[in-house]
């Protein structure tokens, strides 16, 4: 996730740079471009995995590509038209290389490929494969399938465990920071989103495979590690040696890994916040003191029409325990305005929880009507105009919070995670405990490790900071 991004509509990430071993020398690239949350950057890069057995690696450019993968978001109206407006732009490269004698092969993946399946093809026949999110194992199968019968192939059946399963190891080299899909699905069922659809029931992965996972991650680059879920508090998976671990337990055991410096994970539902996993903030020092916990509206008369199964005292409550679990506990939130039925006293009351939280962070919609999900077809719409005006008086509270919160780190120093290299010569970035981002001048070799920044200034979106002495 963008972490200061408080408006973010649709987040387009960078493609995947894949370094897939080419076994047979062929040089086959693939481009893959990723829309939508962090659990698609997570399937980008192992769909780079799953397709560098079959000789492809990763490009960043569109005009190299032999096939060229949208891994796309179903979440609002908004990301999920961006996929058709991107789909002409790689036809008319498609179209360039053909003069040259290139073949380009085109799939779409990811939460519209399975939402519209069957119908994405119809509606844009330029696309060769149309895979979901728990079918992308079987990309280089589909491929030959594609390539024997000329056809569009559509793949959206299979569950995620047998997608887990399948995948090969991780391979690629990792930046500082990594993803680990700890837990896929959603079977929570609120009124406005697509996502238990798009990416069926919840499917916790068992903890060994996780350890092994997160130790490969690790022994190629990764310094932290966010483990990413639709439910992520939720995550309920079998124990190395039989039982269940929650969330807790497995981040504890993920502690013990030497080379992963930081812990992260992300996005939590209310109702799943546990004792044990509020404990695990004052526990485990490896643990980030930041936590994204949505509550999406502020009344619970909407939150009852969402079917979010808890109310804004039960959401304060955890927040309160949180601070004394962890006292500098960073929030972040999701919030949507204008859901069906939502009135002006309504959206004040979610006004009024930003203002007794105050968060670090956080992301608001316009709430999107989904086809197929229950507000949809509610009869009190909400006008366009007076979404806007709630969102952007909400945005105003939420950008004085973020800069308050930046500002409060001034003349302090921070642990700081060197991430990549900054956009000014000689300047790093990388992301304080809190998850701010952070710029200042420093060497590459300090890529990948954590060391101390004095915080010397404070803005909007991030903060400037001056590396200390470093061993
Ligand atoms: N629990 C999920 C939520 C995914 S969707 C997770 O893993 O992050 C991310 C956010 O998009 C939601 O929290 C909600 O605030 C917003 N969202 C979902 N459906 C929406 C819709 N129909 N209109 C506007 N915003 C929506
Ligand atoms: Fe969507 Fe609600 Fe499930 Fe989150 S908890 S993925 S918002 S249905
Ligand atoms: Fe979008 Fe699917 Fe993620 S709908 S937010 S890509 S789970």
């Amino acid at each position: 996730m963008e972490a200061v991004d408080i408006q973010s509509e649709l987040i387009e990430h960078d493609p995947v740079a894949a370094r897939g071993e080419n076994r047979d020398g062929e040089a086959k690239k693939v481009f893959i471009k990723t829309f939508g949350c962090q659990m698609n950057v997570y399937d980008s890069g192992r769909m780079a995995d799953a397709l560098a057995p079959a000789g492809f690696s990763g490009t960043d450019s569109l005009r190299d590509a032999d096939l060229v993968i949208l891994n796309t978001c179903h979440i609002r109206e908004k990301a999920a038209e961006k996929v058709y407006s991107e789909l002409g732009r790689i036809r008319r490269v498609q179209e360039a290389r053909r003069r040259d004698g290139n073949d380009t092969v085109i799939a779409v993946a990811g939460c519209v490929a399975q939402a519209e399946g069957q119908e994405m093809a119809r509606r844009a026949p330029a696309i060769d494969i149309v895979v979901g999110p728990q079918s992308y194992h079987r990309l280089p199968e589909l491929l030959d399938r594609h390539a024997q019968s000329g056809e569009t192939i559509v793949e959206t059946e299979f569950p995620a465990a047998e997608k887990f399963g399948a995948l090969p190891a991780v391979q690629r080299r990792q930046a500082p920071s990594a993803f680990l899909t700890v837990q896929e699905g959603c079977d929570k069922f609120c009124t406005f989103c697509v996502v238990p659809y798009t990416r069926g029931a919840e499917y916790s992965r068992p903890a060994a495979a996780l350890l092994d996972e997160a130790r490969k991650l690790a022994s190629r680059g990764a310094a932290e590690i966010t483990l990413l879920g639709q439910n992520v508090n939720a995550y309920a998976g079998e124990g190395p040696s039989g039982g269940q671990w929650d969330l807790a337990r497995l981040l504890d055991a993920l502690s013990d890994i030497p080379e992963l410096k930081r812990l992260r994970y992300t996005t939590s539902h209310p109702n799943d916040m546990t004792a044990r996993l509020i404990a695990a903030h004052r526990d485990l020092p490896k643990l980030m003191p930041y936590l994204h916990l949505p509550f999406q509206a502020g009344s619970d008369r909407i939150l009852k029409a969402m079917n979010r199964k808890h109310t804004i005292s039960s959401y304060l409550e955890i927040v309160e325990q949180l601070r004394s679990s962890r006292p500098d506990i960073a929030l972040s939130t999701d919030i949507i305005v204008g859901f069906p039925g939502e009135t002006e006293e309504d959206f004040q009351e979610t006004m009024r929880v930003v203002e007794t939280v105050q968060f670090a962070q956080a992301y608001s919609f316009k709430y999107s009507a989904r086809p197929g999900t229950p507000a949809a077809d509610h009869k009190h719409q909400i006008d366009d105009g007076v979404k806007a005006s709630r969102l952007a008086r909400l945005q105003q509270l939420l950008s004085a919070q973020q800069a308050a919160f930046n500002r409060s780190k001034a003349g302090r120093v921070l642990d700081v995670l060197w991430e990549a290299p900054g956009k000014k010569e000689g300047q790093l970035s990388g992301r304080s405990p809190y998850l701010q981002a952070v710029h200042a001048e420093g060497e590459l070799t300090l890529l990948g490790r954590i060391t101390p920044a004095e915080i010397v200034g404070a803005s909007q979106n991030s903060l400037q900071g001056v590396i200390k002495s470093h061993r």
